[in-house]
């Protein structure tokens, strides 16, 4: 039976309504949640992500400020801002977009951010939170990765999850959540050996590798859920994932579609982060 394709946009506006609802609740007892991105450089990539982010906090209410710098942009400054940022109460999130240019150390950047405000997850601080189970800011393709499997109606807990990648930003993290959420976690990586015999076991496939078509029909087991993290921009100049999607749909339960999947819940999940830490800032 061919796969449901879980259409990430969908489920990412059910959340949207609720947390508009979240938004105007807020504002009622005077908080209005505020979100600032700092962008620096002119990467095209970058500025579109940004503009979805922008979106968003439009749809459900939030206030959004977006600080543009130039690249010559030196650390102290962008630090300085960052401390700025930090000490002012109308800013309840901050977001600096990555990649930086290369003068600029991302550690620094990141570690600058005040943790309450880090609306990324990408926090030191955040991420020991998260991997020991503590009520924290998660990062957000994660949790979008964690709330669509759930949407889904799929028990996670018991199941064997499969994750293909170790980045901070999807990888580690998303294994860390679904350990979270009861699941038994593999994960495998561009040094694994065999890669078909684990991913084969999968009852829940996350491939967050950043190969084209890397995922076929070989790969997967009959029924499981197949989430695509990768986006991949070939020749043709058309985005695509790492799950050769139209033959993977024959024998997944549920599988996610790229762009279309995952995307859309990793802003929404920046949004609630937003709300949580307005929430959490002003109680
Ligand atoms: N660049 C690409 N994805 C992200 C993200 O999730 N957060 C930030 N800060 N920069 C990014």
């Amino acid at each position: 039976m061919a796969a449901t394709i879980l259409y990430g946009k969908d489920i990412a506006q059910d959340i949207r309504a609720e947390l508009a609802n979240d938004v105007e609740e807020l504002k009622k007892q005077g908080v209005e949640p505020g979100l600032t991105v700092i962008l620096v450089g002119d990467d095209p990539a970058s500025h579109s992500y940004v503009r979805g982010k922008e979106r968003g906090c439009q749809e459900v209410g939030i206030r959004s400020e977006v600080i543009y710098k130039d690249a010559s942009i030196s650390e102290a400054e962008l630090l300085d801002l960052i401390h700025q940022l930090n000490e002012n109460p109308n800013v309840h999130g901050i977001l600096v977009q990555l990649p930086l240019p290369p003068h600029i150390s991302e550690k620094a950047v990141i570690e600058a951010i005040a943790p309450k405000k880090d609306v990324d997850g990408f926090h030191p601080l955040n991420v020991g939170n998260m991997m020991i189970g503590y009520d924290t800011l998660l990062p957000c393709t994660p949790h979008g990765i964690v709330e669509l499997i759930k949407r889904t109606g799929t028990p996670i807990a018991g199941k064997h999850a499969v994750v293909i990648g170790r980045s901070n930003i999807v990888g580690k993290p998303v294994s860390f959540l679904l350990q979270q959420e009861n699941a038994t976690v593999t994960m495998c990586h561009s040094r694994t050996v065999d890669l078909a015999a684990y991913t084969r076991q999968a009852d829940i496939l996350v491939v967050a590798a950043g190969k084209p078509h890397l995922i076929g029909r070989e790969h997967v087991k009959p029924g499981a859920v197949v989430i695509d993290v990768g986006v991949n921009r070939i020749e043709t100049g058309k985005l695509v994932g790492d799950v050769k999607f139209e033959e993977v749909r024959e024998v997944a339960g549920y599988l996610t579609p790229v762009p279309g999947g995952v995307g859309p819940m990793t802003i929404t999940m920046l949004l609630k982060n937003t709300v949580a830490a307005a929430r959490k800032q002003t109680a």
